[in-house]
């Protein structure tokens, strides 16, 4: 049995965690979620710490926890969707795992972010144009990281997750 990681990366809204969540089950291993961890460790939500400390804060502090959780060996963890954009984090993430791009349409982000209160980032009046703006700044990013990636706007998540463990496991030679 392989201890490889397999890592999620893709803008936000495009099912990282779901998919993680599904992976992790399929392959009886542990899941992170690295936002989930920071909210764990400070005690606060994502937006409070965009509140009192901003972006840079957040993105320090992303930094450290990608650091510690690129560490483990044998899981499966969604990055957040700006995690790419810091040359350490895209390092530690190409260094020791599997990655995957969940690749969505932005009108699809759109349509499951809608009700969303816990993204900052889209704490705007036209987040679509805010949308486009992080696609385009990060799709090279996320390409440079991907070992594979899968469009997640159209698919079922059950579909999904098949086509990436074919992948996985043919890379891997995991029976
Ligand atoms: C962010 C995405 C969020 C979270 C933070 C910033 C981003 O994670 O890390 O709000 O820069 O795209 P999800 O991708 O899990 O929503």
């Amino acid at each position: 049995m392989t201890s490889e990681n397999i890592y999620l990366i893709g803008l936000m809204g495009a099912g990282k965690t779901t998919i993680g969540r599904q992976l992790a089950k399929a392959l009886k291993l542990p899941f992170y979620d690295s936002d989930k961890a920071i909210e764990e460790s400070t005690g606060v939500d994502i937006p409070t710490i965009f509140e009192f400390e901003g972006e840079e804060g957040f993105r320090d502090r992303e930094q450290k926890m990608i650091q510690k959780l690129t560490q483990l060996q044998g899981i499966v963890l969604a990055t957040g969707g700006g995690a790419i954009l810091r040359e350490e984090n895209r390092n530690s993430l190409k260094g020791n795992g599997y990655v995957v791009y969940l690749q969505c349409p932005v009108d699809r982000i759109l349509e499951r972010t809608r009700r969303d209160t816990q993204r900052p980032l889209l704490r705007t009046d036209n987040p679509k144009e805010r949308l486009q703006q992080l696609l385009e700044q990060r799709q090279p990013l996320y390409l440079s990281c991907a070992d594979f990636k899968i469009d997640t706007g159209v698919l079922k998540s059950k579909t999904v997750v098949s086509r990436i463990l074919e992948e996985y496991k043919e890379v891997n030679h995991y029976e």
